[in-house]
């Protein structure tokens, strides 16, 4: 199983996503491997570094895109899932990231720059997934909303707006300093002390567990 944690911006937390749904998979006793392919900023590789041999393990290698379907096909014969932090990448390279996927989680801010790039993803997603499709293979995709002030405006009309996508909603996750704290210690928010963090986390993973099998 191959779940990508991708999206064209940068900086709408595709790395704090995918190492936290990556301690959350591996304490819900998956086996996981993170590819980290943003090797300009290589944080899940720095994240790996500072977590050491922190248990449960989670093992994390760096791969460039070009190569990403044939290294992530080889490791999902290894691993349970293999989770792709990707990179804010050009059009074209996001397409390897769809098909290389069996299922891809966005991670969008609320604001209206994230928005419209959520929104060119999805242009972009749903024609890679068609193509997949006509050759008998498919792909899934689902929205998280990150680093959310659930109080705000902005908030609120950015998540009426996703609601209405034909992708799912399937988790919104608070601005919250745990995750920058959390990050670097190495962990993920479900080792650490902010129990409304831990929850939120231990939701997204449990989402993500129904929707995968
Ligand atoms: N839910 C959150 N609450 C607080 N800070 C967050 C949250 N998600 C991400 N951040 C912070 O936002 C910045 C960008 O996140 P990052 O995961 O590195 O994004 P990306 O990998 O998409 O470039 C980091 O400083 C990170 O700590
Ligand atoms: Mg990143």
């Amino acid at each position: 199983m191959i779940l990508s944690i991708t999206n064209l911006k940068g900086g709408c937390g595709k790395t704090t996503l995918a190492t936290n749904i990556a301690v959350g998979l591996a304490h819900a006793g998956k086996t996981v491997c993170l590819i980290d392919t943003d090797l300009g900023q290589a944080s899940s590789l720095e994240w790996a570094g500072i977590r050491g041999e922190q248990k449960p393990h989670i093992q994390v290698m760096g791969k460039k895109l070009a190569q990403i379907t044939t290294d992530a096909n080889e490791l999902a014969k290894s691993f349970d899932v293999v989770l792709i932090d990707g990179a804010p990448q050009l059009e074209e390279l996001a397409d390897r990231t769809i098909l290389a996927s069996d299922v891809i989680i966005i991670p969008t801010k609320p604001s209206l720059q994230d928005l419209r790039s959520t929104e060119e993803f999805l242009k972009r997603f749903r024609k890679v997934k068609a193509l997949k499709q006509a050759s008998g293979m498919d792909v899934t995709a689902f929205v998280v909303i990150n680093e959310a002030n659930t109080n705000t405006n902005i908030f609120k009309d950015i998540k009426e707006t996703i609601e209405q996508l034909d992708e799912e909603l399937i988790h919104i996750i608070n601005d919250r300093t745990a995750y920058r704290d959390a990050f670097a210690y190495g962990l993920g928010v479900v080792e650490y002390d902010d129990r409304k963090a831990k929850k939120e986390m231990q939701d997204l993973t449990k989402n993500i567990l129904k929707r995968i099998k």
